[in-house]
């Protein structure tokens, strides 16, 4: 396993390039699996996540191949519909895999996927949706077993706005039989940018980006070629990262209009942000100001941010309240940061963060993805000595090459084999 050292105390300076979502390459390879042909897709970001999704999918025959810097995926020899638990535990995002197998081989067979740090995740409402659509579907042996031979449009309210599971229960429907209305919907926009790669596959979708997603179900789709959004919340990390730092910092080939809430609460925080069509310059301030932020879906505060926002109000001046309303255990991090002499205090679904002048560097443990990030920028700012940050390999699941993106803003961090 690697390691990531950071000697902090230097304000970030210089240009960053944002890498495309991993959030939006998930579902949009899966849904590779509806049509045969060779798709291309632009901007897939180098990330642990996106190879196991790409090994799973090769498990059940479909074809990939690398074409400078594109990626091409082939599903017309499929010859399989189960998607094995060894791969499946590892990411619990295979669960995408669930709608598209179902619509194009009528069969899935997919690991339940377990818990994760923070929170239990389950996948009921994604159940529930396909059942309505006429799919048979049993548990056994922690493994969701779904058939149908082919599935109809139905009426369709999730109880609670569910990213992927408006994003499966969308590649579900494109090609059912009749029309399928989703009711409160997700709309963050990587739910819309699969929207528009299965629009550019022939289906037939409305009301993406809102909360009432309406799809006529067509009968065959072809591949095509799509971009992938640029990843909104890597964007908001290096954000934070210059916030943190009172750096200065510019960030290219990304989407201002993803971050509208995000760059509302750095502006209150005293950040000076500047925005152009595709990049953000941000100066941090001299003192960061202590700011409130509960995380909502979309448009709201991002749940994925939340870690990140918490390191910068560690070293804020005064009290900030930080509430969580999407997972029940995304606090993990806290107990690191206070290891890096953070004064924070949870109750329940709020955590009471008091601003100390500085931190100190720490060993700490990276337990998952954005909590990790956290740490990373806990570290840019520790004064003294290096702050050591194990079990990076959730980092890597999400983050392109993190360490050499931060060391081209000028910080000293380096990546170590433990
Ligand atoms: C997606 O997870 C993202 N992952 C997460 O990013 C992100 O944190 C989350 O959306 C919220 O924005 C991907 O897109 C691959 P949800 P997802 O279904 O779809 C409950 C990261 O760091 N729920 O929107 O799994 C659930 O427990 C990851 O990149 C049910 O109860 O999240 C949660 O409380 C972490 N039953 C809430 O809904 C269900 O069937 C929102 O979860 C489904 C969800």
């Amino acid at each position: 396993m690697d390691k990531i050292i950071i000697k902090g105390g230097k304000p970030l300076s210089g240009m960053v390039n944002i890498s495309g979502a991993k959030n939006a390459a998930l579902p949009i390879i899966a849904a590779c699996l509806l049509a045969g042909g060779w798709h291309r897709l632009k901007r897939i970001p180098q990330l642990r996540d996106i190879r196991t999704i790409k090994s799973i999918m090769s498990e059940l025959g479909t074809d990939f191949r690398e074409e400078d810097g594109e990626l091409e995926v082939n599903s017309d020899n499929l010859k399989s519909y189960k998607a094995p638990y060894e791969l499946v535990k590892t990411m619990r995002a295979s669960i995408l895999l669930l709608g598209p197998l179902l619509a194009r081989c009528g069969k899935a067979k997919i690991s339940l996927p377990g818990g994760c740090a923070i929170g239990a995740r389950p996948v009921n409402l994604h159940l529930k949706a396909l059942v309505a659509m006429g799919a048979d579907i049993y548990l056994d042996h922690g493994y969701i077993n779904a058939e149908a031979n082919r599935l109809a449009g139905a009426e369709i309210f999730f109880d609670i706005p569910t990213v992927t599971g408006t994003e499966n229960i969308m590649m579900a429907a494109v090609t059912a039989r009749g029309r399928t209305v989703l009711r409160n919907a997700a709309n963050e926009p990587e739910v819309g940018d699969l929207a528009r790669m299965l629009r550019a596959m022939g289906a037939d979708i409305e009301g993406d980006g809102t909360d009432t997603i309406v799809i006529n179900g067509v009968d065959g789709l072809k591949a095509c070629q799509h971009e992938i959004i640029p990843d909104r919340i890597e964007a908001g990390t290096f954000m934070i990262g210059a916030a943190i730092t009172g750096g200065n910092i510019k960030i290219d080939g990304c989407q201002p209009g993803h971050l509208t809430s995000l760059i509302e609460k750095l502006r209150l925080a005293g950040a000076q942000i500047d925005t152009g069509d595709e990049s953000i310059r941000i100066q941090g301030p001299a003192h960061i100001e202590s700011v409130d932020i509960k995380t909502m879906p979309y448009p709201g505060f991002p749940t994925d941010l939340q870690a990140q926002f918490m390191s910068l109000m560690a070293v804020a001046d005064g009290w900030s309240m930080i509430r969580e309303t999407i997972f029940e255990n995304r606090f993990i991090h806290v107990s690191e940061l206070r290891r890096m002499g953070a004064d924070i205090e949870i109750n329940g679904s709020q955590a009471l963060i008091k601003g100390k002048d500085r931190l100190f560097s720490a060993p700490v443990m990276a337990t998952d993805l954005r909590a990790s990030a956290s740490l990373v920028l806990a570290g840019l700012v520790a004064e003294e000595g290096r702050t050591e940050v194990h079990r990076i390999y959730h980092l890597d699941r999400g983050y392109e090459a993190i360490e050499e993106k931060f060391r081209g803003l000028g910080a000293t961090i380096w990546r170590e084999r433990e």
